[in-house]
């Protein structure tokens, strides 16, 4: 199978799953979208309003801004694969619960196995907490830990990761989106290093 196929197979089976209770206040799982063949992955936290109603990543304010902070450094949402930690919504966007967590970051696992990027790229505290801890790597928050690359193994694969703030934290904070933007130009000159773009 390819990985356009495999990825596809992942999404199929999120979108009927009920391992969590999330299922029941759903109107539509989110499994994420993008190319098979990317070299970079974003991962943000849960879906939203916006992400709920049209079964997709990222497609809400938040989404805007990424899709911005996407642009500026040469990138488009088809270029790149982008993917949640959840997959379904949680009411009220209230946080994820670590049984949510444990129940459906497989999926997350299995699309990360299956793309092999070279670059992942957290987005916010819930990400970067549960990469980091596939990584064994201790985690003290995003505000100590972002803008910075770490190489580690996960998943028994050799990867770099790069945390940086959550995409909404712009909405609230002008110094969360000076932040992100600064951290996205450190992402595009080591990209650049490494003839990604
Ligand atoms: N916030 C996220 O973490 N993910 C989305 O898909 C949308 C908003
Ligand atoms: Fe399944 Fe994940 Fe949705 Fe829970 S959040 S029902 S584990 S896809």
């Amino acid at each position: 199978m390819s990985k356009r196929e495999l990825l596809d197979a992942i999404a199929a089976g999120v979108i009927v799953c009920r391992k969590c209770e999330l299922w029941k206040t759903r109107k539509n799982a989110v499994p994420g979208e993008g190319s098979p063949n990317s070299q970079i992955m974003f991962i943000g936290e849960a879906p939203g309003y916006w992400e709920d109603i049209q079964g997709r990543p990222f497609v809400g304010a938040a989404g805007k801004f990424l899709d911005t902070l996407l642009s500026e450094i040469g990138f488009s949402r088809q270029t790149v694969f982008i993917g949640n930690i959840l997959k379904c919504r949680p009411p009220k966007n209230r946080e994820p619960l670590p049984d949510e967590i444990q129940k459906c970051t497989p999926y997350l696992n299995s699309q990360i196995q299956i793309i092999q990027p070279k670059i992942i790229v957290t987005l916010g505290n819930y990400s970067t907490a549960y990469i980091f801890s596939k990584a064994t790597l201790p985690f003290n928050g995003i505000t100590q830990a972002h803008g910075k690359f770490y190489k580690a193994s996960i998943l028994d694969m050799r990867v770099t990761m790069f945390p940086t703030f959550h995409p909404a934290a712009s909405l609230y904070s002008a110094r969360y989106k000076e932040q992100l933007i600064r951290d996205f130009r450190t992402l595009q000159h080591e990209l650049k290093e490494k003839g990604l773009i």
